[in-house]
């Protein structure tokens, strides 16, 4: 079956106890573990031990970790990864707190990808016989589940090349400088589920990350989040708004080391034979932020 899914997002803060309040009060993620100075979170649909892990010292995005379905998985990824061309080495089960052996991969972005075929669970507060469709208690934001990250590198066509290539993912949409098929890459959005994406990469700086994005469940709850990030002091970078790339609804904001998340919802169901969406430059603006059709230079500018 190959990767389930991006399980978790490694990201670096400057100050671990104003990070804690905002992934755990604000977004309402569980806090499920702190240890040597990194705390880890999931969502409340979230059956894995974790989904962000945040560590003290700089900002940005350490690595990713993506799950994959069988440990033959494993392997299989490594060699192709290393015809590729890229560096790989195998990690040891808990060298990720709990989390099974794998392999570590840096890509062509010099971003640290894992694969790994196994995680402690956790469950959820609702479970699976007769469930609730939410846990009652939930704290501010509360929400789901991590649902995909935007991060930046110099060769958008290589790193489209390699998750296409290498881990199977496809492109739901891409942002190209023409409709020609051999047109460059500026953008591309891509998936290995029924996610509009799990992964987007946009041309910039190597080894940059965007923001890693939340999932909610409705236009409504991108409101309401909104209203609570007014009541946390959350700076809000843009939204809420819909995006034409994806259709997905949105607000961007930062967390207190200024590492952009977003959180989202309405994206509509990709799948692999699904025709990719191309995007042209003129209608850049009308793609990213639908409604007003502007770009501020901080969404393209501020990254960590
Ligand atoms: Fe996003």
């Amino acid at each position: 079956m190959g990767v389930l899914r991006m399980g978790y997002v490694h990201a670096r803060v400057t100050d671990l106890e104003k990070a804690k309040q905002h992934y755990g009060d604000t977004m309402g993620l569980y806090p499920v573990l702190v240890e040597d100075g990194t705390a880890y979170f999931k969502g409340w649909d979230e059956w894995d031990h974790h989904s962000v892990v945040l560590e003290e010292g700089g900002v940005g995005v350490a690595k990713f970790g993506f799950k994959v379905a069988d440990p033959a998985d494993i392997e299989r990824f490594e060699d192709r990864a290393t015809r590729f061309g890229c560096a790989v080495s195998r990690m040891s089960a808990g060298e990720n707190r709990e989390v099974s052996d794998g392999i570590r991969i840096v890509l062509p972005s010099e971003h640290v990808v894992e694969l790994y075929h196994d995680m402690t669970v956790l469950g959820t507060e609702v479970g699976t016989h007769n469930p609730e469709v939410f846990p009652r208690h939930l704290v501010g934001i509360g929400a789901p589940r991590l649902d995909h990250a935007l991060i930046t590198a110099e060769d958008v066509n290589l790193m489209e090349r390699f998750f296409r290539e290498v881990l199977d993912f496809y492109p739901s949409e891409r942002l190209a400088t023409s409709l020609d098929a051999d047109a460059d890459c500026i953008a591309t959005w891509l998936t290995v589920g029924n996610t509009v994406h799990d992964i987007a990469i946009l041309k910039g700086p190597n080894a940059k990350l965007h923001h890693f994005a939340f999932e909610l469940s409705s236009w409504s709850d991108i409101l309401r989040a909104g209203d609570l990030m007014a009541m946390d002091d959350v700076p809000v970078d843009v939204g809420p708004t819909r995006h034409g790339i994806t259709r997905g609804q949105t607000i961007y904001f930062f967390d207190p080391s200024g590492n952009r998340n977003e959180v989202f919802s309405g994206g509509y169901v990709a799948y692999p034979d699904r025709p990719c969406v191309t995007w042209t430059p003129d209608q850049l603006e009308k793609g990213v932020f639908y409604i007003s059709r502007e770009v501020n230079d901080r969404f393209t500018a501020a990254l960590t």
